[in-house]
């Protein structure tokens, strides 16, 4: 606990600057509005003049809310699972998300007047456009929905089905395309966008009953409850919504089509894979950082007389290295929030995590080093009247640092690749950046070997400095 505490306050200290971007959290002058944009026309990502923007019509109608009340607004994409507890913990200020005020959903969040009315369908392979004439052939077949949606709740329904829910809409077109499931349920407005283009996609079964969206606002702002309804009140009134809606569809038909040249995706979107590295290396740089200064205090722990310390430095190694990095972000970006209110911006939990996770390997790499150097060396150095301080410091440490400095490279290497790890929070590095470039080509390889590439000249420009650093301490052996 003493450790964490440590840890959290030296996050904390991170200049705000960093911590802000792509992850600011609720204060005055800005509404942070939370949206999983892969739901055309409601939210998408377009590049608009070679920049990556979020549009669609639920941001229109935040653009004019944030106007009405004089703020800046401020837009975080996650996954659309991920917008009840952003909003709740106070992550997000408000959800606009093509969201249905679902009884289920009412209980953790407060939803405002409703603003638009679609129906389900199930969207097929053009293919299979004759197979499934109702809802009830669907039964026993591999569908799709998205997690956390009411359409994965509709699936759930259906008798015998393998359903398999992910984060992303264009996700499950991808599993439709790679038959990898059979059918999938989205909204019409929705599925509109994907119908007869070059994924060849058709819609089956429709479904009659209507579902409305509203937007979602933490219980007890009734504030801001009032002054959204009040916006969308007026929208209505001066028709703007209806325009809103048109204007998204106009600009959800006119995407380019994806060059299946990878020089020719890459140099498309490389502004998307600039803003990844930036990120990628901000949390590995940090990372390291507290993840060394963890690793000495650890080591000390493990190599202490005091048995308690030893076994605290022992428990805290086992610990994080016996369980998934993954979890330990889940625990720190999601669990920490939601049940004790200490709420970490996306960059600040991935930080956490990744110095805490390689503080546990470091304080290993260190120990070893340390116990690596002959007995002797201390003995002797003793024996010339250094003190035990000194000759830690003159004999022991540079030996152990010399000959564990290939190991510590791994770990900076290691740090540098699983930091991909954070992208599930929302954190845009690279990866998180290749998957928003794979759901706007529909381009299952290109965007990830150009992210592969990417990591491969970081970890190898790291790799080849170590190597130099390694050949320079090294110069005195060979004397
Ligand atoms: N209306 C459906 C629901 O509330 C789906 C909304 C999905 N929205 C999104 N941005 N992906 O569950």
């Amino acid at each position: 606990m003493m450790l964490l505490t440590f840890v959290v306050l030296l996050t904390a200290a991170v200049p705000s600057a960093l911590a802000s971007g792509t992850t600011g959290t609720s204060d005055s002058k800005k509404l942070v509005l939370g949206t999983s944009a892969d739901f055309a026309p409601y939210e998408f990502h377009k590049v608009i003049n070679g920049k990556d923007e979020i549009v669609g019509f639920d941001i229109a109608i935040a653009k004019e809310i944030a106007a009405d009340l004089g703020v800046e607004l401020v837009i975080e994409d996650m996954g659309f699972d991920g917008l009840l507890p952003a909003l709740q913990s106070g992550r997000v200020d408000i959800v606009i998300s093509g969201m249905t005020p679902t009884e289920d959903r009412k209980k953790s969040i407060d939803f405002s007047d409703t603003y638009y009315k679609s129906k389900q369908v199930i969207m097929v392979r053009n293919e299979d456009k004759d197979k499934y004439p109702t809802m009830a052939a669907l039964e026993n077949e591999k569908i799709g929905a998205q997690k956390g949606s009411i359409q994965e709740t509709i699936g759930q329904k259906i008798p015998g089905v393998k359903l398999t829910s992910l984060d992303k809409i264009s996700d499950i077109v991808l599993q439709l395309q790679t038959k990898r499931i059979n059918a999938a349920i989205v909204e019409d407005t929705v599925a509109a966008g994907y119908l007869d283009d070059m994924i060849g996609l058709a819609h089956a079964v429709p479904d009659e009953e209507q579902v409305a969206a509203a937007i979602g606002i933490r219980k007890g702002n009734t504030e801001l409850l009032n002054a959204v309804n009040g916006t969308l009140e007026r929208l209505k009134s001066e028709n703007k919504i209806d325009q809103m809606v048109t204007e998204a569809s106009q600009l959800m038909a006119d995407r380019e089509v994806a060059s299946p040249n990878i020089f020719e995706v890459f140099r498309q979107y490389k502004s998307f894979y600039a803003t990844g590295v930036g990120y990628t290396l901000l949390l590995s740089a940090l990372g390291v950082i507290f993840g060394v200064i963890i690793g000495l205090i650890i080591c000390l722990f493990r190599m202490h007389d005091t048995a308690i310390l030893r076994w605290i430095g022992t428990a805290y190694v086992e610990v994080i290295r016996g369980t998934p990095m993954l979890v330990q972000l889940m625990i720190i970006y999601y669990g920490l929030s939601l049940t004790f209110g200490i709420t970490f911006s996306a960059l600040q939990a991935g930080i956490l995590t990744l110095s805490i996770n390689s503080g546990a390997y470091l304080a290993e790499i260190f120990r070893a080093g340390i116990q690596g150097v002959d007995r002797g060396q201390l003995e002797a150095a003793r024996s010339l009247g250094m003190g035990r301080a000194a000759a830690m410091r003159f004999i022991i440490l540079p030996q152990a640092f010399k000959a564990v400095l290939p190991a510590i490279g791994n770990e900076f290497v290691t740090i540098i690749k699983e930091s991909s790890i954070i992208s599930v929070i929302g954190m845009v590095d690279i990866m998180y950046q290749a998957s928003v470039v794979k759901n706007i080509t529909y381009q299952g390889m290109n965007p990830f070997l150009i992210a592969a590439a990417i990591y491969f000249v970081l970890t190898f420009i790291l790799s080849k400095l170590l190597g130099r650093l390694e050949r320079k301490l090294s110069a005195s052996d060979r004397r």
